[in-house]
């Protein structure tokens, strides 16, 4: 079933009924402010930080869902509406809302009145923007009044939700005729305020919850609507909120529109007051200019649609497939830029208030967005490494306003350096931009351990190197990339957290995905020495990894697939022996992703091992069978009932692993099958059984052991979006820079004949035809550039400005 269409034309998915299984949501804005809104018109704005700099408030876990936002109320003699139906929920005579590239149109009609907000930030100044317009479509003068409705947070969102005892008493506002000014800790430390605006003097106003929406009601009955109007309230303490009102009136025919704008304003110390106690509204007002009108408004949305048209054109593929192509070419692409702009922060599963940056979740990140603005990219590698330990080891997280490493989770995830080579050798492919090695970036975010990029990334490797186990593999610290795998931890108390209770190291666990890792990123690491003339370098690191697959071959290997680890007794995880948890998913794609077996067979017989015991008909899960008691020594992982999470979910992330390992070995049907089992747009007319956006990925999706097996959780903030581009760009649709130019090398079904795309790469477009005349899944035959044979599938770098045209026979 569906709740909703694609209209690919206007890169849009479009959502027909309110009633979705629940909110589905779009983010607006990609640099500094960011505003998460639902289908319905619920959400929050905050600048920079979700948690530090929360502009309006969210109630998470609420009932009903989703009642906080932006609301606007239509009163129509006694009948109350709200364009997006919440949190009303009058029966609407039609409703839509579409969710575009950083905007969202939201359009109710109810008894021949049409309301119309159209939301977006736009780019370069930080405000969120409503352009409400609404027409009367009767043949009668229609009178109604209009009640634009917010609620403000006060800033630090985690205080914002518990210390009442304090925040009763600080709200402050100021209100204009056509503006309120929410200024609570503006007389103190801070140098910020927010601005609600409308562009024409409201006729009434509040800004008192209190009074707008009454001590006892909801959002879905505010009193001042279903009353008399605004009171004219100023909030002193308690809750402040932005309310207006507006008397309209109507001929038939007749639209008109309002545009409402949520701006963030900062002042230097020296500028805060206009008067005393009166704030400064310059900026402000400056802002509310800019955006005055209908025109500004529209010159805003082109803009914002030209940049996206832009950014969304370095790859762009034409095939037989309609929802692969949706997927590569508008909505993969889009998320991996809401993942690179909020790690795991804030969307509606992650509150903002929890989890800043992730170390290794901002690496992976950035590797399926550094196509897309490489020079953020660089910005951001040097933010991560800056947060790394001088022994290579690094944060876990980092909290974005600061950049800071976040000390209560501190570091101790053995998989967290490595990750950082992953996203350098990422941007070095990408744009061949060897500068970034030379940049001298902190140590600890403490300058005087400052040293060049390089050095950051020889101590990664050589922290894997010299932390290995009694097997001789990497020592696994916390955790690897499974964070619920908490061998070190043996935490029997509820409530400690399983990431940064026991100790952070043990002599003895050990990782054998890290070392698939080290492997894997480590042949980077030697490819970087030997282009950056450091040969002696990389031949040391080159015995390294041979030593590691060794072992991985030996201590690693189960008889027909990867072991997962040796726990802090030594014994082995995800091995035959095991009752519970025999066979992971994780070891299987990294390790053959690194290429290990993949001539003496492991690698083969690992993947078709997957395919056995782990594959269902909605994705692969993480293990088999699912534990089904806690294990003290295992941790978080058996925490979970069987099925959800990482204990035996379909967790989405590693399912583009598998993509690219069968790729590697060459087998483009099954690469492509385990590619659409996940990919949202191929699974739309599921959206009643997997419940999220069918337009992103989630991170997970319960397993076949769970009761709700097929229903998905934590959509959007998941290393899945960048996964699974680089999958099925670079695996399947095979198109990869390398540090010495762009290879084409598609991976495919056989039944697939061919398909053309388009490429930026360092300035210059590509753009590459490929045919597969015999049918094959694997195999370059023949490939012309610009009409001449090349020898080999590795196009040599061309000038910037350039266009090369590309033919690839496969065969
Ligand atoms: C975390 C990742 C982790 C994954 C698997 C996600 O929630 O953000 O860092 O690798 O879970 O545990």
């Amino acid at each position: 079933m569906k709740y909703g269409y694609f209209d690919d034309k206007a890169r849009e998915y479009v959502i027909t009924t309110p009633r979705t299984p629940l909110p589905w949501i779009n983010y607006l804005g990609c640099e500094n402010f960011f505003t998460l809104l639902s289908s319905t018109g619920g959400g929050y704005s905050f600048y920079r930080d979700a948690r530090l700099r929360r502009l309006t408030r969210y109630r998470y876990n609420n009932c009903p869902l989703d009642q906080e936002g932006f609301r606007i109320y239509i009163k129509d003699g006694d009948i109350v509406w709200n364009p997006g139906w919440q949190p009303v929920q009058t029966e609407l005579d039609r409703y839509s809302c579409r969710h575009g590239l950083g905007y969202t149109v939201i359009e109710g009609e109810r008894g021949g009145i049409t309301a119309r907000q159209e939301f977006m930030v736009p780019r370069g100044d930080n405000c969120l923007l409503i352009r409400f317009t609404v027409s009367n479509g009767g043949d009668a003068t229609r009178s109604f009044k209009v009640f634009p409705y917010l609620e403000f947070c006060l800033w630090d969102a985690m205080d914002d939700s518990s210390n009442f005892q304090r925040n009763y008493s600080t709200g402050e506002v100021e209100v204009t005729a056509s503006a309120i000014y929410h200024k609570t800790e503006y007389r103190e430390r801070r140098d910020h305020y927010a601005v609600f605006w409308s562009n024409r003097p409201a006729d009434g106003f509040d800004t008192s919850r209190e009074a707008f929406i009454g001590a006892y009601n909801s959002p879905a009955h505010p009193k001042a609507v279903f009353g008399d109007g605004c009171t004219g309230s100023v909030a002193h303490g308690w809750q402040p909120v932005a309310a207006q009102q507006f008397d309209l009136e109507l001929q038939p025919g007749e639209s008109c529109s309002i545009l409402f704008g949520l701006g963030y304003i900062e002042n230097p110390e020296e500028e805060k007051w206009e008067a005393p106690g009166i704030v400064n509204k310059v900026r402000a007002e400056t802002l509310m200019a800019r955006y005055a009108d209908d025109d500004a408004f529209d010159s805003a949305m082109s803009a914002l649609r030209a940049y996206w048209e832009e950014l969304l054109s370095g790859y762009q593929v034409s095939s037989e497939s309609a929802p692969l192509d949706r997927m590569v070419n508008i909505w993969n692409q889009y998320q991996c830029m809401v993942t690179f702009n909020m790690s795991r922060s804030a969307s509606y599963f992650e509150s903002g208030i929890g989890r800043g940056m992730g170390f290794r979740d901002s690496c992976q990140d950035l590797m399926g967005f550094v196509h897309i603005i490489p020079a953020r990219a660089r910005e951001r590698i040097l933010d991560i490494a800056a947060t790394q330990f001088p022994d290579g080891s690094a944060y876990h997280q980092y909290q974005p306003l600061t950049k800071k490493g976040n000390a209560d989770i501190g570091s101790g995830f053995n998989d967290d350096p490595l990750w950082l080579i992953a996203a350098a050798d990422a941007y070095l492919r990408e744009t061949g931009d060897w500068s970034i090695l030379d940049e001298i970036v902190p140590f600890d975010n403490d300058p005087s351990l400052a040293q060049s990029l390089l050095e950051h990334l020889r101590r990664s490797f050589n922290y894997t190197r010299t932390h290995l186990g009694p097997h001789g593999l990497p020592l696994i610290g916390r955790a690897d990339w499974n964070d619920c795998l908490n061998l070190n931890c043996f935490s029997a108390h509820s409530g400690e957290s399983f990431q940064v209770s026991g100790p952070s190291e043990g002599p003895v666990a050990e990782s054998v995905f890290i070392a698939g890792m080290f492997v894997k990123y480590g042949r980077s690491w030697a490819d970087i020495c030997r282009h950056a003339g450091l040969e002696q370098e990389a031949e040391d690191a080159d015995k390294a990894i041979a030593a590691m697959e060794t072992t991985v071959l030996d201590a690693g290997w189960d008889g027909a697939w990867f072991r997962r680890a040796y726990d802090a007794f030594g014994q082995v995880i995800g091995g035959k022996e095991c009752e519970e948890g025999r066979i992971f998913l994780e070891p299987q794609g990294m390790c053959v992703m690194a290429g290990i077996g993949k001539e003496s067979g492991q690698a083969a017989q690992s993947l078709a091992s997957v395919q056995e015991h782990l594959d269902t008909k909605y994705g692969i899960v993480l293990l088999q069978p699912a534990y089904t008691r806690y294990h003290l020594e295992l941790g978080e992982i058996s925490s979970y009932p069987p099925g959800y999470k990482e204990n035996a979910g379909i967790f989405c992330h590693i399912n583009p692993w598998i993509v690219c390992a069968e790729a590697e070995l060459g087998h483009g049907d099954r690469a492509f099958e385990v590619y659409r089992k996940t990919a949202p747009a191929f699974i739309e007319d599921i959206s009643e059984i997997h419940r999220t956006e069918p337009y992103v990925y989630s991170q997970m999706i319960a397993g076949k052991d769970a009761v709700s097996f097929g229903e998905a959780k934590n959509s959007w903030l998941t290393g899945t979006a960048a996964w699974s581009f680089l999958g099925v760009s670079q695996a399947i649709l095979g198109v990869k820079p390398t540090l010495d130019g762009l290879q084409i090398d598609p991976c495919i079904p056989a039944s697939v004949s061919g398909f053309t795309l388009s490429r930026r790469y360092r300035g210059a477009r590509y753009e590459i035809t490929v045919e597969n005349p015999d049918g094959v899944q694997h195999g370059v035959k023949e490939m012309l550039v610009d009409g001449c044979p090349l020898a080999g599938n590795v196009i040599p770098v061309r000038d910037a400005g350039s266009t090369v045209q590309v033919r690839v026979i496969m065969g």
